[in-house]
Formats: structure tokens, C-alpha cells, sequence
């Protein structure tokens, strides 16, 4: 296999599935995407076919295969994907016991709760680095071994595995031969101990979660083993040398090897992430955690989860009746601002630095001029606001003023969302020139596992600040007096 070849990088992402064919120099080769559906049981539940998702990286492999042409020159695949959605399937014949429960669902919020009122909440957040939430998975695996018939007593016989997204989808590229994570999505499980790098009894006892059930945790630049003969289009026998949380495929992505630097990556939700110096717990409702390991290192970083971001753009264009987001965005681009109107988009409850799953959308500020395009820019405005409120939260736990946002994924290709964020934080930001920056990072460290030093990926363009600081003043206040309503009604 050619030292110097081509990685098959996949971006398993809650709204679309992506692959890319990266060359060693970064240059995207091809590409391919499909759409996933998200289901929503119940309010605030949210879910998604497991096998949908595996069927999903089939297509998109199959795609880029096509696309080139065969699968020559193809030297690994690279997985960055959804983190905190989990999957638990049968051992033997590899079908998911229900479906995959993607991080926005909160079903387990009444067993966190339980949690937290039994005075554990302390101890597992200096365990693991994480707020006790419905976010992170560990309840949600005891959920479903409670809840699907039967399963509880097949995990205590073994008979049961569990994973995150990466986890699963290796798992079924390699028919069963490897049922492995590596550290940046252990770290989000809330099962996993970030100071000692292992799963924690403990924590696995007081969710409820048979420790047998979870993968080996690997460097996130190990060999996680290869595909197995007509898993995918691809020959059998091409190793998987990359696995990383998409979030954390970002960062590295953006080049970020040391402290300093912030990126935020637009997706369904929106996360911010910062490398520091050691392991740094949060004092402002951030989350600690593990970015990625390679070469036998941990880096650890800082993060702020918004549960709801770009999303809030589609759910918004849906309401007003409009095709898409893109048609959203248009819209409020028709109108100098949202005339008051605030739009507190906490659909699934609020993540960081608020964390309260039980907070539900709100829009404030409605008056007899509130136009439709007013809502629309409220909606794209949400985006921005939250992602200002974590980068101020960001600036209180390292101690220093930040000095630009680096931004990637999908909505950092909306000018108008760009120009606002730099405004609303007085900071520039610095767009990717590629959306797909987890997709590159994850091809990165696949390549930098071959010996390979990829280019990261570089700044398109950037916004400065435009915004006169009186004004910016009277936004932000405005968003606080929002927030504070939203945290005071109950669902
Ligand atoms: O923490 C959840 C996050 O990893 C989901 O990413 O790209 O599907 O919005 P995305």
C-alpha cells in the first residue's frame, strides 16, 4: 500500500453523511454526501436507524468509488462522526437491539436527575469533565437495556455490545472483528475517566451500564483493524487508521496543535472547542475533554456544546414555510435587523454554558411589526448569540481575551451569520476555505499516522468587527434578557 496514497475520509454528521477523497497535499479529489433522517418520538426525544447510518457510509464509499474511478491508490480510511449517539447491538448477529439515540435526546433526563439528586453530579463532572446532561450517552445505553425487552439480561450474558457512532460503524466495516473507540469519543460517554484514560467502574455502576458492553478504547491514530470483504465497495483489507470525533477532527483540522486557538464548527449544533495546557476543568459550564490522541500523547481541550445552532435555521425556515435554510437566510437578509425579536432556539433544552434539558424554545420581543423576516433574522442571530455566549465562558476559564474565532461547517458559509459573529463577540472570524473541515482532520491524522504531514486547512476569508460598541452592548442584552426567560419557564 503506498505510503503516499489517498484517504477515503468519512464525516458521519447527525444531519449528512460525507465522504472525501483527500490527496496527501489536502486537495479534496471527490466527494459524495447523502441526507439522514432524524426521528422525534416523543418532545424532546430525537433518534435515528442504526442501520440507516451504516447503509449511509455505504453509499457515500460506493459514490467515491465510482467517482474515481476504482480503489486504486486508496491507503486507508479516516471516521470522524457524530459523537454522544449511541448504538447497542447484538454480539452474534451484529443487528442494533433499537434505535441509535443521537446526543440531542434527552429521554434520560429523569435518570440524570435521579443522579443528581442523589448528590453524584460532583463526582462524575471531575471524573469525566462533563456536566451530569441527557447529552452524554451513559444513561442513554442504561435506557435502552431498561426499555427494549429482554436486553438487560442479554448484556449481563454478554450477549450485547455498545458504541458510540465510530464504534458501530467500525463494528460493521469489519463484520464484527472490532468493537473499538478511540479517546476523543470515550471521553464524551460520561463513563470514561479523562485523568486515569479508562472506563470507569464506578460511573458504569451508578448508570446501570455492564462494563462488558463497552469497546476498547484506542489512540485516536491507531490501526482499528480493516474492511472486511463485501462490507463496502472498497477491496477488503484497507486499514481504518483514523477515528475521531467530529468536533475534535475540526480542531485538528484547523491546524490547531497547541493552546491558544478557538474554532467553532457550524453543524446541527454548533461546538467550540480550545486546546490547553493539561486537563482544565470548567468553572463557567464548559465541558473538559479529551481532543484526540495521537502518538501515544492526550491532548485535552475545553468545549462549549450547543445543542441546537444551524438547526435552529431549518426549524425556523420550516415554521415561516420556506423551503430551506438558504431561503431563511435570504429572507432575513431583507431586513437591517430582527426589530427586537430574540429567538431562543433551546428545542431540545440548552446546552453549554447553561445546561438545562428541561429549557424549551422560546421567542421574545413579538410586536404588531414583527414581520416574518424579522423571525428569520432572529433565527440566524440565535446562531451567533449562543456561540458568543460560550466564547465569553471560554475567555473567563483560560484567563485571556481570545483573539479570533477560526470557523468551519456548513453555516460558516453564510456572510450575513459570519459578519454577525464577529460583531456580537468584537472579535474577527476566520472562515475555513473548506465546510468539511472534520472530514480533512480526519484525513490528517490518518496521513500523519502514514508519515504523511498534511496541509491543514486555511482561512477563506475573515470578518472584522463592524458593529459600534453601544449597539452591541444593547444586543447582547437584549439576548440575556431572552435567555434569562427562557431558563424560567419550565417545560
Ligand atoms: O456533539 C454532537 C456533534 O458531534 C454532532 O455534530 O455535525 O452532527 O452537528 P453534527
Amino acid at each position: 500500500m503506498s505510503m503516499t496514497g489517498r484517504i477515503l475520509a468519512i464525516d458521519q454528521g447527525t444531519s449528512n453523511t460525507k465522504a472525501l477523497l483527500v490527496g496527501a497535499d489536502g486537495r479534496v479529489l471527490h466527494q459524495a454526501a447523502v441526507p439522514n433522517v432524524v426521528t422525534y418520538p416523543q418532545p424532546g426525544w430525537a433518534e435515528q436507524s442504526a442501520t440507516a447510518l451504516v447503509e449511509g457510509v455505504r453509499q457515500v464509499i460506493a459514490e467515491i468509488v465510482s467517482k474515481a474511478g476504482g480503489s486504486a491508490g486508496i491507503a486507508a480510511l479516516a471516521i470522524s462522526n457524530q459523537r454522544e449517539s449511541i448504538v447497542v447491538w447484538d454480539a452474534a448477529t451484529g443487528e442494533p437491539i433499537g434505535p441509535c439515540i443521537i446526543w440531542q435526546c434527552r429521554r434520560s433526563a429523569p435518570a440524570c436527575e435521579t443522579l443528581r439528586g442523589q448528590g453524584h453530579a460532583g463526582m462524575i463532572e471531575q471524573k469525566t469533565g462533563l456536566a451530569l446532561d441527557p447529552l452524554f450517552p451513559a444513561a442513554k445505553i442504561a435506557w435502552l437495556l431498561d426499555n427494549v425487552p429482554g436486553a438487560r439480561r442479554r448484556a449481563e450474558r454478554g450477549e450485547l455490545r455498545a458504541g458510540t457512532v465510530d464504534s458501530w460503524l467500525l463494528w460493521s466495516l469489519t463484520a464484527g472483528a472490532m468493537h473499538a473507540t478511540d479517546h476523543s469519543n470515550a471521553a464524551r460517554t460520561q463513563l470514561f475517566d479523562t485523568s486515569a484514560l479508562h472506563w470507569d467502574e464506578e460511573l458504569a455502576d451508578l448508570f446501570g451500564v455492564p462494563m462488558a458492553l463497552l469497546p476498547e478504547v484506542r489512540s485516536s491514530d491507531s490501526n482499528f483493524g480493516s474492511l472486511a470483504a463485501g462490507a463496502t465497495a472498497l477491496p477488503a483489507g484497507i486499514p481504518i487508521h483514523a477515528m475521531i470525533g467530529d468536533s475534535h477532527a475540526a480542531l485538528f483540522g484547523h491546524g490547531v496543535r497547541s493552546p491558544g486557538m478557538v474554532k467553532a464548527t457550524y453543524g446541527t449544533g454548533t461546538s467550540l472547542m480550545a486546546l490547553t495546557p493539561g486537563r482544565v476543568l470548567s468553572r463557567h459550564g464548559l465541558s473538559s475533554t479529551i481532543a484526540w490522541s495521537q502518538g501515544g500523547m492526550v491532548a485535552h481541550a475545553l468545549e462549549g456544546n450547543i445543542s441546537v445552532s444551524g438547526q435552529s435555521a431549518a426549524f425556523m425556515a420550516d415554521m415561516l414555510g420556506l423551503a430551506d435554510s438558504a431561503a431563511l437566510s435570504a429572507l432575513a437578509e431583507s431586513v437591517p435587523d430582527s426589530n427586537g425579536v430574540a429567538f431562543v432556539p433551546a428545542l431540545v433544552g440548552l446546552g453549554a454554558p447553561y445546561w438545562r434539558s428541561d429549557a424549551r424554545g422560546t421567542i421574545t420581543g413579538l410586536s404588531l411589526g414583527t414581520k416574518p423576516a424579522h423571525l428569520a433574522r432572529a433565527a440566524i442571530e440565535a446562531i451567533a448569540f449562543q456561540v458568543a455566549d460560550v466564547v465569553s465562558a471560554m475567555e473567563q476559564d483560560m484567563g485571556l481575551p481570545i483573539a479570533e474565532l477560526r470557523a468551519d461547517g456548513g453555516a460558516s458559509r453564510n456572510p450575513l451569520l459570519m459578519q454577525f459573529q464577529a460583531d456580537i463577540i468584537a472579535r474577527p472570524v476566520a472562515m475555513a476555505a473548506a465546510p468539511e473541515v472534520s472530514a480533512l482532520g480526519a484525513a490528517a491524522l490518518a496521513f500523519a499516522r502514514l508519515g504523511v504531514a498534511m496541509a491543514p486547512v486555511p482561512a477563506a476569508g475573515r470578518c472584522e468587527p463592524a458593529m459600534a460598541e453601544a449597539d452591541r452592548i444593547a444586543h447582547r442584552a437584549r439576548w440575556s434578557a431572552a435567555i434569562t426567560q427562557t431558563l424560567n419557564i419550565q417545560a
